[in-house]
């Protein structure tokens, strides 16, 4: 009786103890969910009311795709609303302002990156500086914070509409003496230019070819042109390049056990979509400068269809293709 009874009372601080320790990490995990988010999600960790972008998953937005056609119609008053809403928790804006939890951002687009006087950033950022900030580096910045530099004291989830990144990005180049110009947007190329082209962001046309590609023909053209590198098959080993079964929707340069290069560690993590492959297969060296994809990219549009077509073809569970 006396032994039972002293077990069931230490049963009974056990209890009380895990029941403890349970609702610590409830709270822990609770605060975590409110401002690190484990992957990013698809909406901003900081999400109110009245900002949500009108369609903010429909874009296949892998959110590397080139931010420059865009900012040609982007609107910088809605950015400005979105700043407030969204970051001015965090950062001031005003010419001279304070740091707080994150640098002031007067100046900070055309300046140098993660060097604002007086601010104390992570090892994780001051890893990625180089040179100044650019209309494409603060794209890939926005577009996920932890992918562009992984351990980001910044705990904010990423804008993954295209638009509103371009928004908030006419906005930024207000604030400063001289604004950063904007690069005139690459020309919607015409069809029989294509080949000439240099290598432009974005493949306007890639859509309406998927309805007609052929996954015998991208077959035919993988064998050719990327075997050599890549395996497809569903476990099958990493080569030169990672292996590619399953690709389309995969995350981005994440193939477990396959070691990247430096070059694409910015674009890792947003999943693959067939617009985002056609940019990368188009020109990997465009796309991911310094790549380890020693190819220099399928120029015809309509080949780099069918070839993703064939890679979606490669799937468990093949994406719809646009
Ligand atoms: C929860 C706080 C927080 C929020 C919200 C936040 N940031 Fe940040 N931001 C930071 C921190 C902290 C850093 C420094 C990052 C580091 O040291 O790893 C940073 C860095 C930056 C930088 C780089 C500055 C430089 O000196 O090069 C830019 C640009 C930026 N943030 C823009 C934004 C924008 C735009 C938003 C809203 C869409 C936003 N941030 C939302 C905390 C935040
Ligand atoms: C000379 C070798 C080589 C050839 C040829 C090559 N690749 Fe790659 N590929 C690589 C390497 C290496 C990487 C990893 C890139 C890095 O780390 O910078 C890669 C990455 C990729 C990725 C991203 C994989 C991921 O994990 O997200 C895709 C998709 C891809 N290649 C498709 C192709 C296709 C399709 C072809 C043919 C049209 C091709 N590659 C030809 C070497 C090659």
């Amino acid at each position: 009786m006396g032994k039972s009874g002293k077990d069931s009372l230490l049963g009974n601080k056990i209890a009380a103890g895990v029941l403890t320790a349970g609702l610590i990490l409830w709270g822990a995990n609770r605060i975590a969910h409110i401002f690190i988010p484990d992957e990013a999600p698809e909406k901003p960790a900081i999400q109110l009311a009245g900002l949500t972008p009108a369609a903010p998953i429909a874009a296949p937005s892998g959110g590397q795709e080139s931010i420059i056609p865009l900012l040609a119609s982007a609107d910088a008053a809605k950015g400005q609303a979105f700043v407030q809403q969204q970051c001015a928790a965090c950062h001031t804006l005003n010419q001279g302002g304070a740091n707080g939890v994150g640098p002031n951002l007067y100046g900070v687009l055309g300046g140098p990156m993660f060097a604002h006087a007086g601010f104390s950033y992570s090892d994780a950022v001051k890893a990625k500086a180089k040179g100044n900030w650019d209309y494409a580096s603060m794209n890939a910045w926005l577009t996920s914070p932890s992918s562009f530099a992984s351990g980001t004291g910044m705990s904010y989830a990423g804008i993954h509409n295209p638009q509103t990144r371009a928004d908030v990005l006419a906005y930024l180049r207000t604030l400063a003496a001289s604004p950063l110009p904007i690069p005139a947007a690459p020309p919607a190329s015409a069809a029989p230019a294509q080949a000439a082209a240099p290598a432009a962001a974005v493949a306007p046309g890639i859509d309406a070819l998927f309805a007609s590609a052929d996954t015998a023909k991208g077959q035919a053209v993988f064998q050719q042109q990327c075997s050599a590198c890549h395996s497809i098959a569903k476990g099958g080993p990493n080569g030169v390049g990672p292996d590619l079964y399953g690709i389309v929707g995969a995350k981005a340069f994440s193939a477990p056990g396959f070691t990247y290069s430096s070059a694409v560690q910015a674009k890792a993590g947003q999943p693959w979509t067939p617009d985002s492959l056609s940019d990368w297969l188009k020109a990997p060296n465009s796309y991911a400068s310094g790549t380890a994809m020693s190819f220099a990219g399928i120029k015809n549009d309509q080949t780099r269809a069918d070839v993703i077509a064939y890679l979606n073809h490669n799937s468990d569970s093949p994406a719809k293709l646009p």
